[in-house]
């Protein structure tokens, strides 16, 4: 297979990068929680195509616009996930729809597509607000008492219910909950997955620390949680079997074409999609809308502008009242957007290369590594003018000469091609009505002690020490 971009070297070991050690390569060079910022920084250095090795492996880091869509593009057929990625997915039990691969892959992907479709967005929108109501209920005793709060943890407790409502047909309600949550067991999952990825040599499957166990003991809790949850939603269909004509969630579909012959899934296909859309939807979604609130707290004008907007479509509501009201506040998507670009929490896509393939001149042989630089594009001044600065007003007028420069396709938060991010509509609705509820009925200042907030990689991009408190809005 050809893609043929541009004259560059066309043999890996030919492009420039940082020199490394025999055999560990740059493994040494790099600080894995930060790992996107050092590539960021070589590709300052070594341009939109070099080259890294980690421990054996072999990388080529993109942050060429045309190379890198023809890389999202060119799935699942050319480029896939990992080969490690999906060992560790599989060896935890959740290989689902992220990290399958070829026709597994795409069985998977139509049932959770449909899944998260308008329809069930539009008929999920009540259950949206009621959850969203519980959020500002909770914010409001956070802000009558005084009290600083956790903003990334608050906000994981509302993406968690919104997608255990939305995908399984249950209500955790994890946000009126005072005891246990299964939260506390997704957050061991991330940061181990990312030392797992990052890891030069398989440890774990030698031996365990402390962090492995308690890792184990997560996964078993989630799974227990899971199994209960397709337990009664099995029920629910023995009782009403005409659902599986017609299903109402990710659950019920799984189960149905479980039913129908030629889909067949087995319980550990459900149970690991069911753990990929926990997962997926509840880090990803939180932190994005932490970044955003903290912009709140950088720039108060621009607070004050996105406020007058949510003003003048809500009037008196505390919340967007229908998913056609979140749809009309153009400048609370602008600065959704914005967020998204200097603080995405993919900053990076990391494939593996299935088949020979030459992508920008360059040949790549199968698994060969290839990270794409999605924050690099989104940040490099070829594609957006001024583009350090947070200018939400770059989405709205794209024809002001001051912000000439607006390559749209630099823009994947939420990757691209076939195996785009299924949660896109979901999470930006999410997002606008979070942040409209925010704006109607608070303010919000840091309190995070002066300590800096930084950007950890944890699998997704995270804010370290976020702590916000909010004030009833006068
Ligand atoms: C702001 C929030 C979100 C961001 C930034 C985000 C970002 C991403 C990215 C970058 C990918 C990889 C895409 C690719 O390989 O091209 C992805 C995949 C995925 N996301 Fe999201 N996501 C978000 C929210 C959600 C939500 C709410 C859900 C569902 C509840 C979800 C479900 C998935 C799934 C299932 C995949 C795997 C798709 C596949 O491999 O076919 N995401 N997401």
């Amino acid at each position: 297979m050809s893609i043929q971009l541009s004259n560059r070297p066309t043999r890996l070991e030919e492009l420039p990068g940082p020199k490394g050690l025999p055999f560990i390569g740059n493994y040494a060079q790099i600080n894995f929680q930060t790992f996107h910022l050092q590539l960021e920084r070589w590709a300052a250095e070594y341009g939109d195509f070099y080259r890294v090795q980690l421990a054996g492996s072999q990388f080529v880091v993109i942050s060429d616009v045309e190379a890198a869509s023809v890389v999202l593009r060119e799935r699942p057929q050319a480029f896939g996930r990992r080969l490690a990625l999906q060992d560790i997915f599989d060896e935890l039990g959740f290989n689902g729809v992220f990290s399958a691969e070829d026709e597994n892959w795409r069985r998977q992907r139509r049932i959770v597509v449909t899944a998260l479709n308008s329809a069930h967005l539009h008929e999920f929108y009540a259950a949206m607000l009621e959850t969203t109501h519980r959020l500002r209920r909770r914010w409001e005793k956070a802000a009558l008492a005084g009290v600083a709060v956790d903003l990334c943890a608050e906000l994981m407790r509302y993406t968690v219910d919104i997608t255990t409502q939305l995908a399984f047909g249950i209500d955790f309600n994890t946000l009126e909950t005072d005891g246990p949550i299964i939260q506390h067991h997704l957050d061991q999952v991330f940061p181990m997955l990312n030392r797992r990825l990052t890891s030069p040599f398989p440890y774990w499957r030698y031996f365990r620390f402390g962090r492995d166990r308690a890792l184990d003991d997560a996964v078993k809790a989630v799974r227990a949680q899971i199994t209960d949850i397709i337990t009664s939603c099995r029920a629910r269909l023995a009782d009403s079997p005409a659902a599986l004509s017609a299903p109402r969630n990710f659950l019920e579909a799984m189960m149905a074409a479980q039913a129908s012959e030629n889909l067949a899934f087995t319980d550990d296909d459900i149970i690991a999609n069911a753990f990929t859309l926990l997962l997926a939807g509840e880090d990803t979604t939180a932190n994005t809308l932490a970044w955003a609130i903290k912009f709140f707290t950088d720039y108060p004008a621009m607070f004050t502008q996105v406020r007058a907007e949510v003003d003048a479509v809500l009037g008196q509501a505390s919340a967007p009242e229908s998913r056609d009201q979140a749809m009309r506040l153009p400048l609370v998507e602008a600065f959704a957007n914005e967020t998204m670009r200097l603080k995405p929490v993919a900053p990076l896509l990391i494939f593996d290369a299935k088949i020979p393939i030459e992508v920008g001149g360059l040949m790549l042989t199968p698994g060969t590594g290839v990270i794409l630089l999605s924050r690099g594009m989104a940040i490099a001044s070829d594609n957006f003018a001024q583009p350090e600065q947070f200018m939400p007003a770059r989405w709205l007028d794209k024809t002001d000469p001051a912000q000439r420069v607006h390559n749209a396709k630099a823009f994947v938060p939420f990757g691209g091609g076939p195996r785009f991010c299924p949660g896109r509509n979901l999470a930006l609705l999410e997002i606008k009505v979070v942040l409209a509820m925010l704006c109607r009925n608070f303010d919000v200042e840091m309190a995070n002690e002066g300590k800096a907030v930084e950007e950890v990689l944890a699998f997704t991009m995270v804010p370290s020490n976020l702590w916000v408190r909010f004030k009833k809005r006068c």
